[in-house]
This record gives structure tokens, sequence and C-alpha cells, in this order.
């Protein structure tokens, strides 16, 4: 509201030069006014349903229309030509924050807004629950969250249980922080001391929340495991068939020379040996 003037300002001299309509000479008075409903903190519990309002109580501009926004974006199905505003939100969630405005366009005038808080503590909405990775690689992690004010984000380390800040360049740990975004970024891993339980927080004057990704770190021989998996399988193979070949081959030269061998034990061998014998005598 309070900063307006100077674009109004700007609109009735551009009005003037063009002549075109009537710069009343008590214009700057009639300033539109805007009252507005108070701040709204969004609580998890009890959910009360939130009315937002907006009275438009001086202005001798004719109104056209009338409609509500959301952090910049007009809501959809708010346009209206009334200068008395309600916007209701029946569940309110962390994501219903943010910064409402009650915008008022005129037929000759520039257009008016006026600014209502709705805060929130924090909801982290978005995160990686693991990160796996191979010694030497770079990890990513990141979380998003709701809420507003915007949080101010922390990322910790759990050392023996202890969470542990995390300072931003500090050698391999790099932050990026936005305003309902943060990423931690972790280069040139080590399988020592890198792997464990990272923590994002994220506070602002209404709350605070935090989120765990487990980051495993596997070592450079790791994507050869299957195909030392493989290699191993073949040499068994082979040492069990040459093993094999080797004990039957002298049981079965002796079987044929000998014709009569009954000091045997009954295996499934011999009693084939017994009956091709015996088709051989017929
Ligand atoms: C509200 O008014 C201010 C000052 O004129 C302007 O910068 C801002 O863009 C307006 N916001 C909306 C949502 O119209
Ligand atoms: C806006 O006007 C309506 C109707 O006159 C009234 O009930 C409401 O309390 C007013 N809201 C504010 C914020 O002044
Ligand atoms: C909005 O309402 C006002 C007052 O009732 C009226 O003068 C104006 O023409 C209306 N504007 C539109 C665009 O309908
Ligand atoms: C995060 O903030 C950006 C810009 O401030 C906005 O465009 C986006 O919708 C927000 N995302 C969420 C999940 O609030
Ligand atoms: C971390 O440091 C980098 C490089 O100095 C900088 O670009 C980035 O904004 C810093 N991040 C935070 C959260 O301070
Ligand atoms: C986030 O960090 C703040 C500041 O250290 C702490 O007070 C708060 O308890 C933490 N929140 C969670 C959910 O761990």
């Amino acid at each position: 509201m309070s900063g307006s003037s100077l674009p109004s300002a700007l609109a009735l001299s551009l009005l003037l030069v063009s002549g075109s309509l009537f710069p009343g000479p008590g214009a700057a008075q009639n300033e539109p006014r805007i009252v507005t409903s108070e701040e709204v903190i969004i609580r998890d519990s009890p959910v009360l349903p939130v009315t937002l309002q907006c009275n438009l109580t001086s202005s001798s501009h004719i109104l056209t229309y009338s409609y509500w926004t959301k952090n910049g974006v007009e809501l959809s199905a708010t346009r209206k030509n009334a200068s008395n505003m309600e916007y209701r939100i029946n569940k309110p969630r962390a994501e219903d924050s943010g910064e409402y405005h009650c915008v008022y366009h005129f037929a000759s005038a520039p257009k008016a807004n006026a600014t209502i808080e709705v805060k929130a503590a924090p909801d982290i909405t978005g995160h990686k629950r693991s990160e796996n990775k191979n010694e030497g690689q770079d990890a990513t992690m990141y979380c998003k969250s709701v809420g507003y004010p915007h949080p101010d984000w922390i990322w910790r380390k759990k050392e023996n249980g202890m969470p542990m800040d995390i300072v931003n360049t500090s050698g391999r740990f790099f932050i990026i922080n936005k305003e309902n975004y943060t990423e931690l970024n972790i280069v040139n891993l080590q399988i020592t001391e890198d792997p464990g339980e990272y923590e994002c927080n994220a506070t602002n004057a209404i709350g605070s929340a935090s989120v765990v990704t487990v980051l495993r770190v596997r070592s450079h021989l790791a994507p050869l495991w299957p195909f030392l998996g493989i290699l191993a399988e073949i040499i068994i193979l082979v040492v069990i068939i040459v093993v094999y070949e080797k004990r039957k081959r002298p049981d079965e030269v002796p079987d044929d020379d000998e014709p009569a061998g009954p000091m045997k034990t009954n295996s499934t061998n011999n009693h084939k040996d017994k009956n091709l014998r015996q088709r051989n005598t017929n």
C-alpha cells in the first residue's frame, strides 16, 4: 500500500499528459485504503478453518475486479467485482502457508493490494531415503519443504548418535540453500569416514522439521563382484568336472577287462555292467 504512491503518481502524470481523464484536486487523499484481517498461523492441531479478509474502505475510483494471489500467483476462481473480499481455507496445512495478497483493479487508477501472511512450521515434503555410491564418486542429498516463512537449513551427520553440524565448503562438503530447498554435495567419497546418517533440519519462527538420508559407500571392487562371482562359479565347475573324470576312469578300465568282478559293491554302475556282460555272453 505504502509503496504504491510512486507508481500512482507516475500513472497520474501519464493521464495528465494524455489529457483523457479527470485528475481531481483531491485525488491524492482518495488513494485506495485496504483493511485486512490479522496474519494467521497454521497449527497441526486443532485444524481450524482459516478465513482471510480484505475490505476496500476508501477509494473514489471505480473498481473493475479484485482477486487473491498466493506467493504472487493468482488463485483461480477468486476473481470478482467486490470490495469486501474473503478467502477461506477449510483444512489448512503447511503447504497452504505463504504470502497472500488481495488485489484490486480500478477502471482508471493503478491496482492496489494488501498482504496477509499465513505462517506454518516447515514440513519436509521431499528427500532421498538413501544414497548408494562407490568410493571416489560424489554424493548429492537434498530436502524440499513447505511452510512459511522459508526456513533456515542445517545439515548434520550423526557421529556415534550425536548429530554434528556440517560446515559449507569444509573440505569435500558443499551446501546449496534456496528458499524451500537445500542440497548437500559430498565429493570424492571416502569409504572410511563418509557412510552414515545425514540429517537436514529446517527451522523457521514457527517450528522445525528434520529427516534423515542414509549414505552407503561401496568399495572400488564392488562393481567387479558379480563378474568375480561368475568366474568363481566357472572355476568350481571346471574343478568338479576334472575331479569327477579322474575318479571315473580308473574304475571303468579294470571293469571292462575283468570278466567276473563280483567283489565290487552293489552300485548301480556295477548292475548295469553285469547286464551288459550277460547280454554279451548270450
Ligand atoms: C502489490 O503492490 C506492490 C507495490 O505496488 C507491488 O510491487 C506488488 O507486485 C503487488 N503484488 C501483487 C500480488 O499484485
Ligand atoms: C470487512 O467487512 C465485513 C462486512 O462489513 C466485516 O464483517 C468484516 O469484519 C470486515 N473485515 C475486516 C478485516 O475489517
Ligand atoms: C463493479 O461494481 C461497481 C459497483 O457496483 C460498478 O460501478 C462497476 O461498473 C462494476 N464493474 C464491472 C467491471 O462490472
Ligand atoms: C519453492 O519456492 C519456489 C520459489 O520461491 C516456488 O516456485 C515453489 O513452488 C516452491 N515449492 C514449494 C514446494 O513450496
Ligand atoms: C557454500 O559455499 C559456496 C562456495 O563458496 C557458495 O556458493 C554457497 O552459497 C555456500 N552455501 C551456503 C549455504 O552458504
Ligand atoms: C533443528 O535444529 C534446531 C536448531 O539446532 C533444533 O532446535 C531443533 O530441535 C531441530 N529440529 C529437529 C526436528 O530435529
